[in-house]
């Protein structure tokens, strides 16, 4: 199905100077960005982006990191965008990541992973709808 899906390209991969090698590899496997902004997260959104994750023993590391410097965040739109996506950011973390992966290439640790994504169609709603209002999505 068509779909979108909540992309972040995170502190650490903005601050390698990836940011665009990272939105090629998304247009390379035929999604489309339909969104997108550069933006500093405040602790209180990043702690409300992970709500999910707050009961964790690595949130405080993981709102801290997200924090840490700017990020962007991108909606992504394509037949399965959601699975897609997850295949080409590879596994959460980067040791046990596919070779040729956004986070086997990209990423340094668990925390620093380079990028997150949604996991499912109704989290990619939520997490869409967080940063975007529906008329700053620009799909036809
Ligand atoms: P992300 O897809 O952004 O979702 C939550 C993030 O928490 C995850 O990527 C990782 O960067 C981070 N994290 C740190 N430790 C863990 C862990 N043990 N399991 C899952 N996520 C973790």
């Amino acid at each position: 199905a068509l779909e979108r899906t909540l992309s972040i390209i995170k502190p650490d991969a903005v601050a390698k100077n990836v940011v665009g090698q990272i939105l090629s590899r998304f247009e390379g496997a035929g999604l489309k960005v339909v969104a997108t902004k550069m933006a500093q997260l405040s602790r209180a959104e990043a702690e409300k982006f992970y709500g999910v994750h707050a009961q964790r023993p690595f949130f405080k590391d993981l709102v801290d990191f997200m924090v840490s410097g700017p990020v962007v965040v991108s909606v992504l739109e394509g037949e399965g965008a959601i699975a897609k996506n997850r295949d080409l950011m590879g596994a959460t973390d980067p040791k046990k990541a596919e070779k040729g992966t956004i986070r086997a290439d990209f990423a340094d640790s668990i925390d620093a992973n380079a990028v997150h994504g949604s996991d499912a169609v109704e989290t990619a709603k939520v997490e869409i709808a967080f940063f975007f209002p529906e008329a700053n999505i620009y799909s036809r």
